[in-house]
């Protein structure tokens, strides 16, 4: 929109593949929000010769994409990135392995304490929406219980989960909650109110926050960036637009954008009902 255009080739991504978030900077634009903002966008696209658009992001990019597409006579193609994972049509979005690894490591650092002093851990993860990366990163570090914003019925269900561990002999524990997770009470409130029904328990909280969202990659994530970029480009080259590119049954496929945008949630049943099982 200001027009600060900078070529890129192929050695001015050089060293990078093992780093974590943008050197292109782009972040969220409430300018770009409005069809003044956009037509801004627009000129300075034609202006410097620009042919096609990969926009690289989650939900709010994909919007803005699909207004852009309807507006402007310029083909565009997606890649979803978002550590979220809250994309329909691609099993994975980049980013999400990553925080999933990083949220493991931090869950089965905090384990150590948990289980060296009798402690129960209520641990906040990200997921506004999506409790995605809860409940992947609770099966995988063990948790006692997984709240996320898909389920309503999160808070009973921990505290009768936390009553019969009580009384099988578990000494300490760890709940993982999504950011978004519904009861309406934030993480503190929540260990508070269990601190109210249940006794005998030393807790603690711990809010993980935006290290999530940093560090090295992944090799997962590498390769899918890498796959995805290749397809992004062969789709453009084949004509191809309003799409975007994921990874479905591992093989990369075209989505409309406007199916990334507004299909299904991706909550996967299955998963609750292992973790269920799992955490006894
Ligand atoms: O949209 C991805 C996300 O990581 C959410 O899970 C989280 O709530 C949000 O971004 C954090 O955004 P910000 O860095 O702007 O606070």
């Amino acid at each position: 929109m200001e027009g600060d255009f900078e070529e890129l080739n192929a050695r001015s991504v050089r060293n990078i593949i093992n780093k974590g978030g943008t050197f292109l900077k782009s972040a969220r634009s409430m300018e770009f929000k409005t069809i003044e903002g956009r037509k801004k966008a627009y000129e300075q696209l034609t202006k410097n010769n620009i042919d096609a658009l990969v926009v690289i992001g989650g939900d709010g990019t994909f919007t803005g994409g699909v207004y852009f597409s309807q507006e402007f006579d310029l083909p565009i193609v997606g890649i979803p990135a978002t550590i979220d994972n809250d994309i329909s049509g691609t099993d994975f979005t980049l980013g999400y392995d990553t925080a999933l690894n990083t949220v493991v490591d931090a869950i089965d650092k905090i384990r150590d304490t948990a289980s060296s002093h009798n402690r129960l851990f209520f641990i906040e993860v990200m997921g506004r929406d999506a409790g995605d990366i809860a409940l992947n990163s609770g099966i995988g570090a063990g948790a006692e219980e997984i709240l996320i914003p898909e389920e309503e019925e999160g808070v009973e269900r921990m505290l009768e989960s936390l009553r019969k561990s009580k009384m099988s002999g578990k000494l300490s524990s760890i709940i993982v909650v999504a950011e978004g997770e519904k009861s309406g009470k934030n993480i503190f409130q929540l260990a508070e109110y269990v601190e109210e029904h249940l006794e005998g328990y030393d807790i603690r909280v711990s809010v993980l926050g935006h290290i999530q969202r940093g560090g090295r990659p992944s090799c997962f994530d590498r390769v899918l960036a890498s796959k995805l970029g290749v397809g992004a480009v062969e789709a453009l080259l084949d004509g191809d637009s309003k799409v975007m590119i994921g990874l479905s049954h591992q093989k990369v496929v075209r989505v409309p954008l406007t199916v990334a945008i507004n299909g299904e949630a991706k909550y996967d049943k299955e998963l609750r009902r292992v973790a269920d099982i799992t955490s006894v």
